[in-house]
């Protein structure tokens, strides 16, 4: 029973990889991407339906293994309903933190794997089990470093930590020196697997972990959201080995190797570099201050923005945040039928981390209708915008800060950014002059061709369609 049953979940795993593979493969474009997601569903139905009838053939009359089954079944519904209550929930800009605290529960999972399979005695011998402990040190190294590195990545979105990078004295020195220190004590647990080396490491990881992401400041974030998502993928991969489960050592190996890859083309976007990052802003100073006065700066109302745009014959938008927040898309994308209808050339910029999340703005976008031919990325924009004749930057602020582009001591020097200011006007739609997420001061607000439309973004863009349609 137990061998056919083996037998029949293997099968179904293999399916359930595939589909996973599928599923990525769908997400990378957005014509298929709602195929991808219902590909990632249908995996994970599978994969949940095979492993509980694999656990019910293995229970079957024995009551000491019921109890496992019971226990399952109570953890995929307790799990499934929070989940569903959270996804329902959730708004589109607090994705990431949800997704970082997610990523915790795969490290915490991975330490519980990891300490379950050094405190159950296999019976494996030799080789065999030298193999089996350097998997459950690496697993629960992994693991730890994921749990406590994701729940502050979680702490720092969500605003319950400051989003400044913690600048310890010596902090490469401690993250190598933590990295030599998990190469020493895993040989020696392999010599001599007592279960202190296993708490001391377990210890160190979360510590690790911690500062990490601690010492990452707030421009990098999103690169380590991905990376995270990256040792998420090695922690279950690392659970997969100890479990003996070929599905969780593909799904995690999947999820690790793209989001190592997602965090390659991220810092790529960013102009970082990807190494320094993912040891922690190795190398990377702290950023000095930037709160140097930077003149006077203009305001329009709506009315003027709805005037300058009336006689503007082309016009870019490069939306942001704020226009997240604001749920301002629909507004916006009346607005651009509007202006199209009058014979305005209208497109869009986006900026590769605009939002809070890779694809967020695209996908408000594309909710809101906007076609997907007028929506352009950064590098195919940004050499048009001196010919441009008004932008409207919507909630966006580190993303237009020219300071990345000319001021080599900002902590964002280097990174890409859409050269709004090289248009004749620029409108910013912001509530105050406060800094965006970087916390970095955006001279492009005090530029002689940029004015300032204050107050809520989606109230603003109403007002601008009411004026223009008096006109
Ligand atoms: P930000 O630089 O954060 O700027 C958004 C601006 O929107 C703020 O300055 C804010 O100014 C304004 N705003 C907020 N609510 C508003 C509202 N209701 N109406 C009008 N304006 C509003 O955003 P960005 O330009 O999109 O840049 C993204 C930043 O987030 C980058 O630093 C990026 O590294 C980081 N980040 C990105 C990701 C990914 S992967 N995309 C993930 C995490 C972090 P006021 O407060 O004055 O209104």
């Amino acid at each position: 029973m137990i061998a056919v049953a083996g037998q029949v979940a293997g099968a179904a795993y293999i399916v359930a990889a595939l589909l996973f593979i599928l599923s990525l493969a769908g997400l990378s474009k957005h014509e298929t991407s709602r195929r991808g997601v219902a590909y990632g569903i249908v995996g994970m139905a599978i994969a949940l339906v095979a492993t509980l009838w694999l656990t019910a053939a293995g229970a079957w009359g024995e009551p000491q293994a019921m109890l496992g089954l019971v226990l399952l079944v109570v953890a995929v519904l307790v799990g499934g309903a929070i989940g569903l209550w959270r996804a329902r929930i959730v708004e589109m800009t607090g994705m990431p933190e949800l997704i970082a605290l997610l990523h915790s529960f795969v490290g915490l999972a991975a330490v519980l794997v990891g300490w379950n399979g050094a405190l159950y005695d296999a019976g494996l011998e030799g080789a065999l089990a030298d193999i089996h402990h350097a998997e459950v040190f690496i697993g629960v190294f992994i693991g730890a470093v994921t749990f406590t590195g994701s729940i502050v990545a979680f702490l720092k979105l969500s605003g319950r930590m400051s989003s400044k990078p913690l600048v310890l004295p010596g902090k490469n020195v401690l993250n190598v020196g933590a990295l030599v220190a998990f190469v020493a004590l895993t040989v020696w647990y392999v010599i001599t697997p007592d279960l202190w080396l296993l708490v001391v490491v377990t210890v160190l990881a979360l510590a690790l972990g911690w500062h990490l992401v601690a010492s990452i400041g707030g421009g990098d974030m999103p690169v380590v959201v991905s990376m995270l998502n990256s040792y998420s993928g090695w922690a279950a991969a690392a659970a997969g080995f100890l479990l003996n489960n070929d599905l969780l050592i593909v799904t995690g190996a999947l999820v690790g190797s793209s989001g190592a890859y997602l965090s390659y083309i991220m810092c790529k976007a960013m102009n970082r570099s990807f190494l320094s990052v993912i040891a922690g802003g190795f190398g990377i100073e702290a950023p000095k201050s930037t709160d140097q006065e930077q003149g006077e700066y203009r305001e329009i109302d709506a009315e003027g923005a709805a005037d300058m745009l009336a006689n503007a014959s082309s016009v870019v938008i490069t939306p942001g945040y704020g226009m997240a927040v604001a749920q301002a898309q629909h507004g916006v994308a009346d607005l651009v039928q509007k202006l199209r209808e009058r014979g305005v050339d209208v497109r869009f910029g986006i900026h590769p981390v605009a939002g809070r999340l890779p694809g967020h703005m695209n996908v408000l976008l594309a909710e809101a209708k906007v076609p997907y031919d007028i929506v352009l990325e950064m590098d195919e924009i940004n050499d048009d915008l001196a010919r441009v004749d008004v932008v409207l930057v919507i909630g966006a602020n580190d993303t237009v800060n020219p300071a990345a582009a000319e001021d080599p001591s900002s902590p964002i020097a280097g990174m890409p950014v859409i050269r709004a200011w090289e248009a004749e006007n620029v409108i910013v739609f912001k509530r105050s002059m406060a800094s965006g997420y970087a916390g970095v001061q955006n001279p492009l607000f005090y530029r002689e061709n940029a004015q300032m439309l204050f107050g809520d973004a989606k109230d603003k863009v109403e007002e601008i369609l009411f004026q223009l349609s008096r006109t």
